[in-house]
């Protein structure tokens, strides 16, 4: 019964168009634990507004964008319950709330907000919004009772925070909420074209929504094994080769291993290689492709799943905020 699953719930700010990193990183999970809890997940635009409070404007294109990545990977609308932060208002009310029981030093000690604020110089981040950062993500996670949160090993600070927020409100004002478990995910080693970090700032991706042309001239571009300057060098794939980390991913292994072999047997080139390659993650993404042109061929059906999901995401933080107001204003009555 859908009811009596566990809850799960996972955000992502609308940073627009999705990489393969964001795939294998982060969606494949979502795909498996929406079979199996009552998932949750959302656009963090209000998060996306922290840090682009100068640049509000390019956030609602990007929306639409994720989302039609979302649903074009097989994030299911009838399975997951899909929405968009700033649609359901309960949770700035919970913000609200939770941040008069968080204590300041809590936040100035959280290691991303140090790091951001260094990384991103150019934008002034010395604000009160960007400071509470966490504390809208807690009310994000237990406004839904959350029990497991998928997430990377750089918001697991955050989780923690949320633990220790989640913890100081049961304790003030009685157990309204379980505390939440973050579900560390398992990042696969996928690195860009250059062979740094897959990441859209550094202009090194592969995006879901490539056509077939562009990601064959991507992979083209990609460094191999800079050991192997010549075809006639024998090459070590599995050590050195930035692109081998894709036939990881996408190469069956009986071919993968015949790779291996011609490659450090000289017979097999680089150029030859990468164009199999190619071929291999096109046809990975093909339906991915299909999925995505059926969704964004009707122009109302983004729009119609988001209004379901806000529909049903609303009744659930309703009902949390009538108990939070109930236990908050009723402490120690009765
Ligand atoms: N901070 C998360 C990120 O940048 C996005 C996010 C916002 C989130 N609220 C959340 C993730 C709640 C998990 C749970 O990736």
């Amino acid at each position: 019964m859908a009811g009596e699953r566990k809850r799960v719930l996972s955000g992502m700010r609308p940073s627009g168009k999705l990489h393969l990193g964001h795939l294998h990183g982060v969606l494949d999970n979502w795909k498996s634990l929406q079979e199996e809890y009552d998932c949750f997940f959302f656009v963090a635009d209000w998060h996306a507004l922290t840090t682009n409070y100068q640049t509000s404007g390019t956030i609602r294109p990007n929306i639409r964008e994720m989302v039609l990545d979302w649903l074009a990977v097989g994030i299911d609308p009838s399975k997951a319950t899909i929405f968009v932060q700033s649609d359901i208002k309960e949770h700035a009310e919970l913000h609200l709330l939770l941040s008069m029981i968080t204590p300041v030093s809590w936040l100035e000690r959280n290691p991303t907000y140090k790091e951001q604020q260094q990384q991103l110089k150019e934008k002034d981040l010395s604000t009160y919004g960007f400071l509470g950062y966490p504390v809208l993500q807690a009310a994000d996670i237990i406004i839904y009772k959350a029990h497991k949160v998928p997430v990377g090993i750089d918001q697991l600070p955050h989780v923690e925070l949320t633990r220790e927020i989640t913890r100081r409100f049961n304790y003030l004002y009685g157990e309204v909420f379980p505390v939440p478990d973050a579900l560390l995910t398992e990042v696969p080693k996928l690195p860009g074209l250059d062979g740094r970090k897959m990441s859209k700032s550094y202009g090194n991706s592969i995006f879901l929504s490539d056509s077939a042309d562009e990601v064959r001239k991507k992979i083209s571009t990609m460094i191999t094994d800079v050991e192997r300057p010549r075809k006639s060098d024998p090459g070590d794939p599995e050590e050195r080769c930035v692109a081998f980390n894709l036939h990881r991913l996408y190469v069956p292994s009986e071919r993968r291993k015949e790779i291996v072999e011609e490659c450090k047997a000289a017979s097999l080139g680089c150029v030859k290689c990468k164009k199999e390659l190619a071929e291999a993650v096109i046809a990975h993404l093909e339906p991915v492709w299909r999925r995505r042109e059926e969704f964004s061929r009707d122009p109302g059906m983004v729009d119609k799943i988001l209004g379901h999901g806000a529909e049903r995401a609303r009744g659930f933080a309703a009902n949390t905020m009538k108990e939070v107001r109930e236990a908050l204003w009723n402490q120690n009555a009765g």
